[in-house]
């Protein structure tokens, strides 16, 4: 038999962590021979990942640098995969999301004249400067990509809006299959702080890295999560620090010596699905946690002006707080104060997917290439 080489390529935390639950599908079907290349845009997050799914990749282009610019991300890529791809030869690319690893990547792998498999294809904004530049980067990846794996019928609506060409699969976000791997009822936290906490106390988990939140949008959310701590006095906020250093100068100075705001590290994702299947709810402008926090029923308030998952909106399970203070505290306030709001928002239907969207991905695989 002959067999499909397949090379995934990724290079950030919330690619890698998608990317894991179909690396695992990948092995199990003997029609694939698989390759992982990573471009590292980022390092610790990424190690981290990939030490904790025990996934050693075949190529490491390494790329990150402090405070890296967009352009140099994009060159780094195109120019450390051009010899990868002419050494490996793969019959097909993988490419996951929004990231500029997934547009650089997807660019590369057409340049060489392999076809290109987008992983989490079709969300949109419909603004090209929000999220930027991820709306632009899937937009591109769109365009220039054989087939494409979309996570929901709205997802593969954008993709006909769009009139791309290639076959459009739906199958859910390969999100909800990690969850099968990371969350259990009875798991012990590798930080340990995180097993001192009464999480039947309202604990909130807060994350914000977006590029277009880092001028302004931080210190609005920072002074919303001030006004909830005055406001309420039985909440307490998580905050896991992106390492990106402008948002980390901003929390240190929002937060220093605060005791009801705990600024953590970046916690491995093992820690973090389960912190956030404890918490009360979740306040957050990243993409990924707006699929994850529905599958575990818990509320999410979308620190964003825009959101191209905008089914969770639909689905009730969670409400675009914006970026402003006033919006922001409005929205948290009525979760705090309302038992049935609440209610509504945790009990609402998960739409992103049941968890087995890399089987199908795989299925498809097999079967076109
Ligand atoms: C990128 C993605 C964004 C995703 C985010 C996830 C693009 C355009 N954006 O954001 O979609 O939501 O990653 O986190 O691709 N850093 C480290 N160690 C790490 C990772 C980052 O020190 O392991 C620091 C570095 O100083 C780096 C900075 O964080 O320069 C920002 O990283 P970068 O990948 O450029 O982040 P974003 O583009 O903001
Ligand atoms: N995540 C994590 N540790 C953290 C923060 C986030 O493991 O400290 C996970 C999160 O659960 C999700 C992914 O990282 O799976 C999202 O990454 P991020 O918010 O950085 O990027 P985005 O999804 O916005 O592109």
């Amino acid at each position: 038999m002959k067999q499909l080489k397949t090379m995934m390529v990724f290079g950030t935390r919330p690619d890698a962590i998608k990317m894991m639950p179909l690396v695992y599908a990948c092995r199990k079907r003997p029609e694939i021979d698989l390759s992982v290349c990573v471009t590292a845009q980022h390092r610790e997050l990424l190690d981290d990942v990939l030490f904790r799914f025990h996934v050693q990749p075949q190529y490491d282009l390494n790329i990150m640098r402090p405070r890296q610019t967009l352009t140099e991300i994009t060159t780094r890529v195109l120019t450390g995969l051009a010899s990868v791809f002419e050494q490996a030869k793969p019959d097909v690319v993988l490419v996951h999301g929004d990231t500029t690893t997934g547009l650089a990547a997807g660019l590369s792998a057409f340049y060489h004249q392999i076809p290109v498999g987008h992983v989490e294809a079709g969300l949109r904004t419909g603004n090209p400067h929000s999220p930027f530049p991820e709306e632009m980067n899937r937009t591109i990846l769109g365009d220039l990509c054989s087939v494409h794996f979309a996570p929901t019928e709205q997802n593969r609506q954008n993709l006909l809006d769009r009139h791309v060409s290639g076959k459009i699969y739906v199958t859910g976000n390969t999100a909800i299959d990690v969850l099968r791997y990371t969350v259990s009822e009875t798991y012990v936290f590798s930080q340990p702080v995180l097993n001192t906490i009464d999480y039947r106390q309202k604990v909130i988990l807060l994350t914000s890295h977006r590029r277009e939140n880092l001028d302004g949008g931080l210190s609005e959310i920072f002074s919303a999560v001030h006004m909830l701590l005055e406001a309420f006095s039985d909440i307490s906020f998580l905050f896991p620090v992106h390492p990106n250093p402008v948002v980390r100068r901003q929390a240190q100075t929002a937060f220093q010596g605060n005791k009801r705001v705990c600024m953590l590290e970046p916690l491995d994702v093992f820690d973090m699905h389960n912190l956030m299947n404890r918490c009360y709810f979740v306040m957050t402008d990243s993409g990924g946690i707006q699929e994850e926090a529905p599958a575990l029923h818990k509320p999410v308030l979308v620190l964003r002006r825009e959101t191209e998952r905008i089914e969770a909106v639909l689905a009730g399970t969670a409400v675009l707080a914006g970026v402003e203070r006033n919006e922001i505290f409005t929205c948290a306030s009525r979760l705090l104060r309302e038992p049935l709001a609440y209610q509504k928002m945790s009990l609402a239907k998960n739409p992103f997917g049941d968890g087995y969207a890399s089987e199908r991905i795989v299925d498809a695989l097999v079967k076109i290439v």
